[in-house]
């Protein structure tokens, strides 16, 4: 059980909050998950009365459940809720907020701090709640931290703002999000390795040819225009999710389950991955942008167009490939890749094994895949015989385990997260060790990328991967896969 405590949700009417974070509290409520006690302190910078307040939670709860919940939870939520108005331009406004907190009829001494706010405004408000005395833990009580992503838009501010937050808080107050980790399906990965027996004599260099993450998407970048091209899909989505779902795939089996050895074996893993060799960058990284195409039987625009920039080189689709320098990856390409207007979405990981069958040697490949979303399965190919007469005709089979059935409980990523804050447990999290290693690879693809200017490859909305990024495949038999299924 989480302790009793408050959460202190700065950035309450921004649109994370509105959208995932207040409704993934009230289900949370309404699953029976939140303590009793437990106090929700929204912090906007708007004034407004608890009544209109109560009005806006209504209607984001509306939006998102249609009108269809519990007015008895409703009651309950509404009373753990409290709005505070944090002015802008109020230089007593976090003083006012601690008077607030520090009363101890209403709130315990547990804190912990949700920063849905710019990624701009992370150090300032940290710095604030400092000033305060708010991050100062007493009597066994906590004080939390969660800073949402990104941390830092390359390693140097990373270390930058890492920097400015240790003043005043250690590491295990810090909560750093990949909201990827909260999803059950990403935590199956280690389930799948490790508790069962039959994975790990295969898991290496020695029958594992090649493996691919994928992340793929139909949306384009709809009116993200603006932050999606100072991003790009590299920082957006491999930066953080793809190599966090490289590290759960291949890291060594962690000495317990807990969250600091769990953490220390990813640690372990994203340090030892080679930097991509600058003097053979083109066969280690491709990117490409959407052009005009069509999705669904519907035309939709091409990046340039909706940006009305011709000249932006920002990737919409990118692909990298990365080595192990351990002993058990040693030598075998992993492939990251990431797209918007593809064919279709989806994230899963395609470990195909090798094709080094002794006694059969025109036998087919194994792959097995597992699938993060939309799907939540495990897919297997093998080879099995024809019926019939000629003893040695095969076929590829498919088995496919559903690992989400009827009934399952369904809890979004950033419940998960917000329970974990409660709790206590990092291993969801990231730590500044990972955060690092993770910026020190992305970050000369990033500056080779933004000082070439020359226009990249065009792919059309609604196709497959381009087929020019296969530049980077390490030889002929490796293709990309299109789907989970082949
Ligand atoms: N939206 C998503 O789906 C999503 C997904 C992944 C990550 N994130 C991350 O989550 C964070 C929030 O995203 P968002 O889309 O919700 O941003 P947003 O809509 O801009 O909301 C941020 C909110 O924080 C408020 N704020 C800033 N300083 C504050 C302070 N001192 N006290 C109280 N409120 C304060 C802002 O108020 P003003 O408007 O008055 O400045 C604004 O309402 C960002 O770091 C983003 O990168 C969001």
């Amino acid at each position: 059980m989480i302790d009793n405590g408050t959460l202190v949700l700065f950035g309450a009417k921004g649109n994370l909050a509105r959208v995932k974070l207040i409704p993934g509290l009230f289900h949370l409520d309404d699953c029976g998950q939140l303590p009793r006690k437990m106090k929700i302190f929204s912090v906007g910078r708007q004034e407004m009365s608890h009544e209109a307040w109560v009005a806006e939670i209504k209607d984001m709860l509306d939006k998102k459940f249609k009108g269809n919940y519990d007015q008895a939870t409703f009651e309950r939520f509404i009373k753990r809720n409290i709005y505070h108005c944090n002015l802008p331009d109020d230089p007593d406004a976090f003083k006012k907020m601690a008077v607030k907190l520090n009363n101890e009829e209403e709130f315990t001494d547990n804190l912990a701090f949700f920063l849905s706010v710019r990624p701009s405004d992370f150090a300032l408000i940290v710095d604030q709640l400092a000033d305060e005395g708010l991050l100062t833990e007493k009597n066994g009580s906590f004080r939390r931290v969660l800073i949402e992503k990104p941390f830092g838009t390359n390693y140097e501010s990373a270390v930058e703002l890492q920097k400015s937050i240790e003043k005043h808080l250690r590491e295990d107050q810090i909560y750093r999000i990949d909201h990827y980790l909260g999803k059950s399906a990403l935590q199956n990965i280690l389930i799948t390795r490790f508790a069962n027996s039959i994975f790990e004599p295969v898991w290496n260099n020695q029958f594992i040819d090649h493996i691919q993450i994928t992340n793929h998407e139909t949306l384009g970048v709809g009116d993200r225009t603006t932050f999606y091209d100072a991003t790009g899909a590299l920082r957006d989505m491999i930066q953080s999710h793809l190599l966090q779902m490289l590290a759960l795939t291949t890291m060594e089996a962690p000495k317990s389950f807990s969250p600091g050895d769990i953490r220390d074996a990813k640690i372990n893993l994203l340090e030892s991955i080679q930097p991509i060799p600058m003097n053979d960058f083109d066969h280690h990284a491709f990117r490409a942008q959407y052009s005009s195409g069509k999705i669904e039987g519907e035309t939709v625009k091409g990046y340039l167009d909706e940006l009305e920039d011709q000249n932006s080189v920002t990737e919409t689709y990118a692909a990298i490939k990365l080595f192990i320098n351990n002993q058990r990856w040693r030598g075998i390409p992993i492939y990251l890749r990431t797209a918007k207007r593809l064919h279709e979405g989806g994230t899963y990981i395609s470990i195909k094994f090798k094709d080094n069958n002794p006694i059969l040697e025109n036998a087919g490949s194994n792959w097995m895949v597992m699938s993060i979303q939309p799907k939540e399965t495990t897919h297997f190919e093998i080879q099995t015989k024809i019926p019939g007469l000629n003893d040695f005709d095969f076929r590829v089979s498919n088995l496919e385990a559903n690992n989400r059935v009827a009934g399952d409980e369904s809890i979004d990523a950033y419940e998960t997260l917000m329970l974990d804050l409660m709790a206590g447990n990092q291993s969801r999290f990231l730590h500044i060790n990972e955060v690092k290693a993770q910026w020190k690879l992305v970050d000369p693809i990033i500056e080779t990328w933004m000082k070439d200017k020359t226009q990249p490859v065009q792919y059309i909305a609604g196709s497959s991967d381009p087929v020019e990024s296969k530049i980077i495949f390490e030889n002929e038999s490796q293709f990309w896969r299109k789907s989970i299924h082949g």
